[in-house]
């Protein structure tokens, strides 16, 4: 006869995050055993192709949905199929998606899946060779930005080496430039950098920031440490 060893309960994961405590506006999604296998697939170098996009568009639907969840809402009332009513709420307010090209592209059908028919903007911001900083080289938004609610999309808090996470920081400046008040966006990513974040959340402490998972720092090369290496190059 067959024999089983028991099954130990589920045990909440500890908190493995390096920044201890977080900036008032960061939020990382709810560090629990089940999440945590989901990195350590995508995070191993023997993962297949086709196990990190799936595994990471699972992540990225957890980070949208965590993203939504801190878009206002206002007080709605419905009639249900018994005839009673129901006090509920509704979606206050218009979003668009906004990618940095070229990793954040890969977060767009995340959205999509979530919420239906969103507007998506693009932007490319790439290193200025003769200053060494974050420059702007292409942008294309929705005629209407100014008045939505910005989802920034970028898998990792670290591009950008002068500062690091120069990258969103730009992001973040050419949407103000275009009339998006700093407390409307919400920047999503997989994976932060100590360091990216504390660059970020100085300059613009306002906006705020879903992380799935808060790592160690950087390399030489500027990679996430443990990270989980060019996510580019791994979709
Ligand atoms: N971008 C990546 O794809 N990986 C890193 O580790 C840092 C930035």
């Amino acid at each position: 006869m067959a024999t089983s060893s028991p099954v130990p309960p589920p045990q909440p994961a500890t908190n493995k995050s390096q920044m201890n405590p977080l900036p008032p506006s960061v939020f990382t999604l709810p560090q629990t055993a089940q999440l945590e296998a989901l990195y350590t697939i995508i995070r191993s170098k023997e993962t297949s192709r086709g196990d990190f996009l799936f595994y990471s568009d699972r992540i990225i639907r957890l980070l949208v949905e965590e993203g939504l969840n801190h878009l206002p809402v206002v007080k709605k009332v419905v009639e249900t199929p018994t005839g009673a009513t129901y006090e509920g709420v509704g979606f206050e307010g218009k979003i668009c998606g906004v990618s940095i090209l070229r990793a954040g592209e890969a977060m767009e059908a995340g959205l999509r899946e979530v919420c239906r028919s969103v507007r998506i903007g693009k932007i490319l911001i790439q290193r200025d060779e003769e200053t060494a900083l974050p420059k702007l080289f292409y942008s294309k938004f929705p005629q209407d930005i100014a008045s939505r609610y910005v989802l920034l999309l970028d898998p990792m808090l670290g591009k950008g080496r002068v500062p690091t996470g120069g990258s969103a920081i730009k992001a973040i400046e050419v949407l103000m430039e275009n009339g998006v008040p700093e407390e409307r966006i919400i920047f999503i990513n997989l994976i932060s950098a100590p360091e990216g974040l504390r660059n970020f959340c100085g300059k613009y402490p306002l906006v705020k920031v879903i992380t799935g998972w808060i790592d160690q720092g950087l390399n030489e090369k500027a990679y996430i440490i443990p990270g989980l290496g060019d996510f580019g190059e791994r979709r």
